[in-house]
């Protein structure tokens, strides 16, 4: 073989290296997965959603966690809006009935339910059943 050909051989092996190293990359990049993986303590994890879970207002908890009950007075529960179902009890104060939710008092749990209310959660939820009197 004259060395022309030789070079010319030479050229076609590395160009087609080249070739199929670009298509792998392509393909690698192809079949790369759409999310990743991010595990605790990573750096990524850091990256959270910027929405900002603050308290949830009282009617938020009222609906998730006292409706069941205060709605339609199950189990002997004071009303939402029914002014009646709650004289007896208002002169008590509001931190007495905020104490009574956080304890349980007679048939109504401890928390109304809602374990993973904060103390102002509660506060803010008896004060949105006060409000609809
Ligand atoms: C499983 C039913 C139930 C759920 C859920 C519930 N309650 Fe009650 N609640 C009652 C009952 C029954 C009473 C009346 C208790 C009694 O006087 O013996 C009551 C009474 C109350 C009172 C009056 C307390 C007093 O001292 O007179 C308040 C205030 C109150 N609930 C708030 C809430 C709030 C706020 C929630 C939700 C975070 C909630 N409740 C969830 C059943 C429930």
């Amino acid at each position: 073989m004259k060395l022309g050909s030789l070079l010319a051989l030479a050229g076609i092996v590395v160009s087609t290296m080249i070739f199929a190293a670009d298509r792998d990359n392509a393909l690698i990049d192809r079949i790369r997965p759409a999310g990743s993986v991010c595990l605790a303590g990573d750096e990524c994890g850091s990256a959270a959603p910027a929405v900002t879970s603050g308290p949830r207002s009282g009617q938020a908890v009222y609906e998730s966690s006292c409706f069941a009950c205060h709605g339609a007075g199950v189990l002997g529960a004071p009303r939402l809006a029914i002014a009646d179902d709650w004289a007896d009890r208002l002169d008590q104060g509001f931190e007495t009935l905020v104490d009574h939710v956080v304890n349980g008092l007679g048939a109504m749990p401890a928390m109304g339910t809602c374990t993973n209310c904060s103390q102002e959660e509660i506060e803010a939820s008896v004060q949105y059943m006060l409000d609809s009197l």
